[in-house]
């Protein structure tokens, strides 16, 4: 990459974008706001970049694991279920885009399948062709998880996680920031317990309690989510957890002044 630019890499959480307790249903508000921050962090220097990755919440999720889409394709029952899901999210991906056009953003959207292709649920190779050519032309690249063709079971689904790993990996960025529906990561799951405290450093070695909340996400647990957080701030030079759902967190993120949020050490 070009390495004058200045690149930072956003992860729109499910949650943060719809309310994951109600089927398809989209958090215009939180995702409104989220693109007035966006644009302001881009409005502060031509050199900046911003690359955003949404994941599915009550638009992907609850169909996914109604259908057992992530596990491939067992019986042909399966087969409305991954279309459904895939339209359901390219429904959310349009909203988003909206909210981003309409306050000002040149933003493109990028399905998981023209950046990666997916054998036994894992990456199998990436192309970052498309994604570089949107940043070279001052555009913001818009990918999101999906449910995709895998090579070995025909389909699966890969979480905005797992994209984030990748453009991580390839673009270097300045700053990583996941934006999710609590004020970073706890030291325990703060739906279940409340006396839950903030980490507002985490490294390798800060002690999480990896119990889990009964919700209905497919793609995965606490302790994978770490993994590939870690991993990403080994690429990022720094990487932030914020609420979304409060005004101004991203932005701040964003600028590298975070009050209320967790960063991720890069170890
Ligand atoms: C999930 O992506 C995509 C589908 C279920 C289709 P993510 O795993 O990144 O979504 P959230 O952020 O947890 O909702």
């Amino acid at each position: 990459m070009n390495v004058t630019l200045e690149i930072a890499l956003v992860k729109l959480g499910g949650s943060v974008v719809s309310d994951k307790g109600k089927l398809k249903t989209f958090s215009r508000k939180n995702v409104d706001s989220l693109s007035a921050e966006i644009n302001s962090y881009l409005s502060e220097s031509s050199d900046r970049r911003v690359v955003i990755v949404h994941g599915g919440g009550s638009f992907g999720h609850v169909k996914a694991k109604a259908y057992s889409i992530r596990e491939g394709l067992k019986n042909d029952s399966q087969l409305k279920g991954f279309a459904e899901v895939r339209q359901d999210m390219r429904l959310l991906n349009s909203r988003i885009m909206g909210c981003l056009m309409s306050r000002g953003i040149a933003s493109v959207s990028l399905p998981a399948e023209s950046i990666v292709s997916i054998r036994d649920t894992a990456v199998q190779s990436e192309d970052f062709s498309l994604v570089d050519a949107s940043i070279a032309h001052g555009m913001a690249p818009v990918t999101f998880g999906d449910a995709v063709f895998d090579s070995k079971r025909v389909f699966t689904i890969i979480s905005g996680d797992i994209l984030m790993h990748s453009l991580a990996g390839h673009l270097r960025p300045q700053v990583s920031v996941f934006c999710t529906d609590v004020d970073g990561v706890y030291d325990s799951n703060p739906v279940i317990n409340r006396s839950a405290r903030l980490i507002r450093l985490l490294t390798e070695s800060t002690k999480v309690s990896l119990e889990e909340s009964a919700r209905s996400d497919v793609t995965g647990e606490m302790r994978g989510k770490l993994a590939v957080l870690f991993d990403i701030a080994h690429c990022s030079s720094r990487t932030y957890v914020v609420n979304g759902r409060v005004r101004g967190r991203l932005l701040s993120a964003l600028r590298g002044d975070v009050r209320r949020g967790t960063e991720v050490s890069h170890g």
